[in-house]
């Protein structure tokens, strides 16, 4: 019998097993059928035998299903446990109370619940002997080609279960020439594309940060299954593990037909003592599934993320300001008013304050005190952030400010008041980190969750105007030790900063569901979509380079969408790397995310700040298409051909923003000509170009063509611009708005 979600049902007598709010299907459930409008998850779930693996790919017909074991299948169980099969990779091990080191899990049903929009189809697993369970769980959304899932352990035994391993989920790939696609990188060179064949033996993506998780390796995969990934062509598994804490990936391909890919919390110093009757619940691994290469398993991930994931993911972001690249830790009541007047005569929508306003004994004039005393330093800003707020009213923008709630510094009254709040070992001294003196705050405290709590709701409280937060997080946890929790649960500590912070979060947006949060980190430390649920965006990098921001957008963009990556303009040279990159090109790189600025715009020439009046006046118009829009990866930077190119396109293909930006500079180069992608190609589209600084427009400007000839054939451009003799240099990008003509 098959159990169906999601699908036109073929088997009438199910239809009222649908109806309640939890349903059991017991022991009529063999073969339990996950779908979504273009994937199947397919599983054999017969009462009281292993729950085993038999499907994940493209939608199956009922009747695919049903042949499905005679087209060979994998032996191989939903999520393989440590004990008796001690041979393999396992998704979850456990001490139980007895010292017995095994477990045997059976399924005992199958079960079907609504959990808001979510449909979720249960495997409950439980062991043959000991009473200890497993829930393997499916999530799935009306509209979404992404299957959550994740897993409930719990137990019944006298005394406490240890467990030692415990993945959110196993997928089985079939072997053949499968190449993972993976982030990796460093503080200032977030989301580096890493691609490369899936050999023997073990490959583990791990991190162990603690309290951030995006700076090096990313929690998010995609694995090609034919052969080297391709944008938009070929079959293509993604997986992102939604969590914020330390995670392991590991894919091991052993002697058997299958890669075996497990994805979850890394338990490695962090053996959980589960006590009778609590529910260990392991963060989502969302899955998804494309027939249209590396771009469709994108478009996938930030349709659901916009849809489901991110905090409002349907709203427009506004054009910010930022002070920090501008003024750094120089906050002052006239800098601040001359900052938003620019921003505000630009066009922009809002002006955030960075680090530098807070600390009244010990002032932050730099990053080695004052965290955790979040009091307004009046002798920076006399008017306070009420002041701040009105000068930003009279100029018709929105008002956001930086903290760092989970950090303190060993110079701060909050420090020296609780020295018991941060996160350190027992009979040692911490390690230091940012500033010689930053210490992280130890989340998983009730006292120090109340804390975090209340800086965000004073500020709110006080200043009910304040549009935006900056949330950063400047510290990995360094010591591992809790002077909260017992000497015999140290090993919770990474686990339980996790659930504090995500208590914390909870309750800042069950009051405060409006507010706009950014989640920073050092730059790109918490690009994941553990945090996203609660903040609106991410900060890509620390680094602003637009060049590099090319390379790093380019990755962050595999699973990330636009309106989450925020993208600023900044001054040349530039303050990481110390390039000098002409505007036109800083601003076509911004223009290609959340645009925002991260500069001093009193430095700027008159004519810089006309060009960024004018691409501001041109975001807004292609806004839409760029923070709602599909993406289409055309022409990779990685590939090193000389350019990059990448294009949105509404859903219903009448807009499209293409993005070419040269990432290489030598005289007579020969580029390629990029075809585009995702448009209908038998719309004729009128081609106009943004931020133009060519004397002369180009040869299509107004132009109209088909889709079909501007994915087969696509536009030249020009090697460079055609400017007056002083304005040349050696960088080019273009930026095309093509628009449907009715
Ligand atoms: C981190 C952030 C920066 C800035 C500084 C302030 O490095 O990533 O954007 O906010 O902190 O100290």
């Amino acid at each position: 019998m098959i159990f169906l979600i999601n699908m036109k049902l073929t088997y009438k007598h199910l239809a009222l097993l649908f109806t309640a709010c939890m349903v059991p299907v017991g022991t009529f459930a063999e073969i339990v059928h996950i779908s979504t409008p273009k994937t199947s998850l397919v599983v054999d779930a017969e009462k009281g035998k292993d729950a085993k693996f038999l499907y994940y790919g493209n939608k199956l017909s009922a009747s695919e299903v049903d042949d499905l074991r005679s087209a060979g299948v994998p032996n191989l169980r939903i999520y393989p446990s440590y004990g008796m099969s001690t041979v393999s990779e396992t998704a979850v091990g456990a001490v139980h109370a007895d010292g017995n080191m095994t477990l045997d899990l059976v399924v005992d049903n199958v079960s079907r619940r609504k959990d808001g929009n979510r449909d979720v189809t249960t495997v409950a697993l439980k062991d043959k002997h000991y009473p200890f369970f497993v829930n393997v769980n499916y999530g799935t959304y009306p509209d979404e080609d992404v299957i959550e899932t994740w897993t409930e352990i719990s137990h019944q035994e006298k005394g406490k279960v240890a467990l030692t391993q415990f993945a959110s989920g196993y997928l089985p790939v079939r072997y053949g020439d499968v190449w993972l696609s993976q982030l990796y990188g460093s503080w200032a060179n977030e989301g580096r594309v890493d691609e490369a064949p899936l050999n023997h033996g073990m490959k583990v993506i791990k991190n162990k940060d603690g309290a951030r998780n995006s700076h090096t390796s990313h929690g998010e995969v995609m694995l090609s299954l034919d052969g080297k990934a391709r944008e938009n062509e070929g079959r293509v598994i993604g997986a992102a593990l939604c969590y914020s804490g330390n995670y392991k990936l590991r894919f091991d391909t052993d002697d058997s037909n299958y890669h075996h890919f497990f994805a979850g919390i890394n338990e490695e110093n962090s053996e959980y003592n589960l006590p009778k009757n609590e529910v260990f619940a392991t963060p989502p691994l969302a899955l998804t599934y494309s027939e249209e290469g590396l771009s469709g398993v994108s478009r996938n991930f930030h349709k659901w993320g916009r849809n489901h994931k991110l905090a409002h993911g349907d709203k427009q972001r506004k054009i910010l300001l930022n002070s920090w690249e501008g003024v750094y830790f120089d906050i002052n009541e006239e800098g601040m008013a001359q900052m938003m007047d620019d921003i505000a005569s630009m066009g922009g929508e809002l002006f955030v304050m960075d680090d530098g306003w807070f600390g009244v004994k010990y002032p932050r004039n730099n990053d080695s005190t004052s965290l955790g005393d979040w009091t307004v330093d009046t002798r920076k800003l006399p008017s306070g952030i009420q002041g701040l707020i009105d000068t930003a009213k009279k100029k018709g923008i929105k008002f956001g400010i930086w903290i760092e709630p989970e950090m303190t510094n060993t110079l701060s009254e909050l420090y020296e008041k609780h020295p018991e709040y941060i996160i350190k070992p027992a009979n040692r001294e911490p390690n230091l980190g940012r500033g010689g003196t930053q210490l992280v705050l130890d989340l998983g405290n009730p006292k120090v969750q109340d804390l975090v709590f209340h800086v965000v709701d004073t500020l709110m409280t006080k200043y009910p105007e304040l549009d935006y937060i900056k949330w950063d997080a400047n510290a990995p946890i360094m010591n591992h030790g809790s002077q909260y929790l017992t000497s015999d649960n140290q090993s919770h500590l990474y686990i339980e900063y996790h659930r504090g912070f995500e208590k914390v979060l909870d309750r800042i947006r069950a009051k405060y569901p409006d507010v706009t949060i950014q989640a920073c980190a050092s730059g790109g430390g918490r690009a994941n979509y553990g945090v996203l649920p609660w903040f609106d965006e991410f900060w890509v990098s620390d680094n602003t380079d637009a060049l590099q921001r090319v390379y790093m957008q380019w990755g962050t963009s595999y699973f990330f969408p636009a309106i989450a990556m925020a993208s600023h303009i900044s001054a040349a040279p530039n303050h990481q790397t110390f390039r000098t990159i002409p505007l036109k090109y800083r601003i076509d790189v911004a223009m290609s995310g959340r645009l925002g600025m991260e500069i001093q715009p009193k430095n700027m020439t008159a004519e810089e700040i006309d060009m960024c009046r004018k691409a501001i006046a041109e975001y807004k118009d292609i806004r839409p298409v760029v923070q709602f829009g599909d993406i289409y990866r055309l022409l990779s930077p990685y590939d090193k051909k000389g350019a990059a190119s990448l294009m949105y396109v509404t859903p219903e293909k009448d807009k499209a923003v293409y993005y070419w930006w040269k990432t290489e500079t030598f005289a007579n180069q020969q580029l390629p000509r990029v075809t585009m992608a995702g448009l209908d190609p038998d719309k004729n589209y009128k081609v106009h170009e943004l931020n133009r600084i060519d004397n002369k427009p180009l040869s299509y400007e107004g132009k109209s063509f088909s889709g079909k000839f501007l994915m087969s054939n696509g536009l030249e451009m020009p090697l460079g611009h055609k400017v007056d003799y002083n304005k040349r240099n050696d960088y080019a990008s273009r930026v095309l708005l093509l628009e449907e003509v009715k």
